[in-house]
């Protein structure tokens, strides 16, 4: 066992804290409390370290590398949603201007193709023009099979079964309580079926590489949420080749978005690996808009029976919801999380399948599931709001429970003050004119724990006052680097420019996160701190050698180092860091977990929308939402608000407009481009508030949480409830389309 000291802290959130006494080992910071002294962190806005390279085009992403001699690959795929590969034939295509391959997906002959984006081949050319050329000159022989383009038609008794074990999984329950005795104790019950749509990642840079190799070695630059995991299944894919985790590099050094579509090397990403063998020169694979729309991962989408029971005075007594997730080919999610979550309920009861139909596969999309229980639980609340003649708001304040980690009736309350709730809210339907407004709110949870994998961090401290923190994770376009320079920066009391990041790289062998899951922050920000920490530490020996006391007395701040017990000993950070002469100061930093009881409890929030209903052509346009959040301890405070923003505005489009059109006669999807589908631009952008509240809590030194997934988890849900409270009458399927308000308005009204 390692040494252990106490450590105090103080804990929780305004209002109610708590200073807690407990051991971490000798060697380590113990947490970021509220009675910390912040100079930076959370205090300050810093811009990103990386803005200018980003502004001025200098900063590189996977898309923009562009190496010597460099060849590049279009693919071949399936125009049909379902059918049997009979054969490829490829000679045609390799006999074109400036082909160097031309390569079939392994074992795609007799394959059965799932979707109309299916991969068949992949040509290699001396430029885009001649491979796409090329592509269309692959013949392939196809057998067309029946196919089924949405759940009704794969659930009909003569639905084609698309995959062994039938299109249809068995269902999956998940019991808390008892269910009937909960429906018996309630003096109120309703029910209604709600609907998400399937939403598509549409990272700005679409998925794809550049590989390259040189003497055995494999580098490939690709646009992906996790360097390391790309990197070892590049070498397990090249295994009985000779590669091996010491020679497969992966590089991503800026990244236009992933949502949870980009943690592998994806096939192609392993097919452009192989040209790049093949031809011995550099291959670019990027997947055209098209490839991306239909192959590239989406968001499932559901259908929700939703039946609650409470008391006449708001108490849940009962949740029941029975779902259909509808994920595409493969892929799936599970919806039940805010069901169980959200609010406090004895008797909870959540029943899911997975309907399988022949579309592109379901990835992990920011939050898998959550946004669509959310919408689920949070819709029917309102219908048992107003079937009880209860204000919305009060309804979930009385079902919300906290604790000194769990802020949420804290955040109900802040949001609805900060929105104005009390002035704005009208009962469901009480407006008459054309434009009418509406409000609604919901509540988020999220995990939000870090990574069980952890991260390890370097931190190097040179005798020019220089420091380089670095680690094996990847920005993905939050600002992570920015977090990490922050992190040192108000450890040792400097400014975050002078820290220089080192990321986005798997051959720097530390051990960092796949971003994923909201992790990154909890599980690199403690770890950095860990790091820097140890350095100060033995950079505050050398200090209190010279000074003749203990590293103890020594501490730093505002780029000075000095004596806590003599105020005339003091000096600047640069002459402290000179007396290590040559030498620099190495030490690694890990992720340790927290063992504090109840830490780590998650992180809840609210988040309250404004809408207006043009009741004569039926547009919805969101005015306001105010968006509350536990963010653990804020860090990188103007990139979590941007991150805030983000999420949001991703909330808002799906609420809005965004949905995958399947064509009922062909099985393809209508819209797999940017211009038929539609996403939200600056102009339909609504005014967001961001309101971070801290919750310090001891899971990490840093006291850090994750930030990407949980402001997304209510948006559409809360604007759903203010479209309903608008209307009167509630619209139980998103996106809110023209032609289905105008459809409740005249179902309502005549
Ligand atoms: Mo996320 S959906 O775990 O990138």
């Amino acid at each position: 066992m390692a040494e252990m000291k106490k450590v105090t802290a103080l804990v929780g959130y305004e209002g109610n804290t708590q200073t807690i006494e407990y051991e971490v080992p000798a060697g380590e910071p113990g947490v970021w409390g509220a009675d910390y002294g912040f100079d930076i962190a959370g205090v300050k806005d810093i811009p990103r370290l990386d803005a200018i390279d980003k502004v001025t085009g200098r900063a590189k992403y996977s898309y923009d590398i562009n190496r010597p001699n460099m060849l590049e690959a279009a693919l071949v795929t399936c125009p049909y949603a379902h059918a049997r590969i009979v054969k490829v034939d490829t000679s045609a295509a390799e006999k074109m201007p400036g082909v160097k391959a031309v390569e079939k997906f392994p074992n795609v002959e007799g394959q059965k193709a799932n979707y109309a984006g299916w991969l068949i081949a992949a040509v290699a050319a001396e430029t885009i023009q001649q491979a796409r050329d090329a592509a269309r000159q692959v013949k392939v022989e196809y057998k067309e099979l029946p196919f089924v383009y949405d759940y009704e038609s794969a659930m009909s008794e003569a639905a084609p079964s698309i995959r062994s074990g039938g299109n249809v999984t068995e269902a999956r329950s998940r019991d808390k309580g008892d269910i009937d005795r909960g429906f018996q104790e309630a003096e109120v019950i309703i029910e209604g079926e709600y609907e998400t749509q399937v939403q598509t990642h549409s990272c700005l840079e679409t998925h794809g590489c550049v590989a390259e190799w040189n003497n055995g070695e494999l580098t490939v630059w690709h646009s992906t949420q996790g360097v390391l995991s790309v990197a070892q299944a590049m070498a397990k894919a090249f295994s009985s080749e000779g590669l091996d985790e010491t020679k497969s590099r992966c590089i991503t050094q800026h990244m236009g978005g992933g949502f949870g579509s980009k943690f592998g090397p994806e096939e192609f990403g392993i097919m452009a690996a192989r040209l790049a063998k093949i031809t011995g020169r550099p291959v670019k694979l990027m997947l055209n808009r098209y490839e991306d729309s239909v192959m590239a991962g989406n968001k499932p989408a559901s259908r929700m029976y939703v039946k609650l029971g409470a008391k006449r005075d708001g108490t849940l007594t009962a949740i029941y919801a029975k779902c259909l997730n509808i994920p595409g080919h493969s892929g799936g999610a599970s919806v039940n999380v805010p069901f169980f979550e959200h609010y406090d309920c004895p008797n909870i009861k959540v029943e899911e399948q997975n309907v399988y139909i022949n579309a592109g596969n379901a990835r992990a999309f920011r939050a898998p599931g959550r946004p669509q229980g959310s919408f689920g639980i949070e819709m029917a609340l309102d219908e048992l709001a107003k079937k009880l003649d209860m204000d919305p708001y009060e309804l979930r304040a009385k079902n919300v429970s906290g604790s000194l980690y769990k802020a949420v009736p804290y955040e109900l309350k802040l949001g609805a003050e900060r929105f104005g709730w009390k002035e704005k809210y009208q009962k469901p339907g009480t407006q008459t004119g054309r434009f009418r407004r509406g409000v609604g709110c919901a509540v988020t949870f999220w995990a939000s724990t870090g990574s069980p994998g952890g991260a390890v961090v370097r931190c190097s401290l040179f005798s020019d006052g220089s420091v380089e923190v670095a680690n094996c994770s990847q920005d993905l376009g939050t600002g992570h680097r920015t977090m990490m320079a922050i992190v040192a920066a108000e450890e040792l009391g400097i400014s975050p420019e002078h820290v220089k990041v080192s990321i986005g790289d798997s051959s720097l062998g530390l051990k960092g996160p796949a971003s994923g899951g909201s992790t990154t922050t909890p599980t690199v920000a403690p770890a950095v701190r860990s790091a820097v920490y140890k350095a100060k530490q033995k950079l505050f020996e050398k200090v209190a050698e010279k000074w003749k006391t203990t590293a103890d007395d020594i501490d730093c701040q505002d780029g000075t180092v000095f004596s806590k017990s003599d105020s005339s000993r003091k000096m600047a950070w640069k002459e402290a860091a000179a007396l290590i002469r040559k030498d620099t100061i190495i030490t690694l930093g890990e992720h340790i977990r927290g063992e504090v009881p109840e830490a780590g409890t998650g992180a809840y929030g609210a988040q309250f929308a404004e809408v207006e209903v043009d009741t004569e052509t039926g547009k919805v346009r969101v005015i306001k939402i105010v968006a509350v959040q536990d963010v653990g301890k804020t860090i990188a405070k103007a990139q979590a608000e941007s991150q805030m923003c983000g999420a949001v505005i991703q909330g808002v489009t799906s609420a809005l407009l965004e949905d995958r059109i399947m064509d009922n006669m062909t099985g393809r999807q209508l819209n797999a481009n940017l211009e038929d589908y539609k996403i939200l631009t600056a102009m339909d952008t609504p005014e967001i508030e961001p309101v971070m509240v801290d919750v310090f809590d001891p899971i990490n030194n840093a006291s850090a949480k994750g930030l990407g997934e949980p402001p997304y988890i209510p948006t559409a849900a809360a604007i759903g409830c203010a479209v309903a409270n608008a209307l009167g009458t509630p619209v139980r399927r998103i996106p809110f389309t023209a032609d289905m308000i105008l459809a409740a308005l005249q179902k309502k009204e005549g």
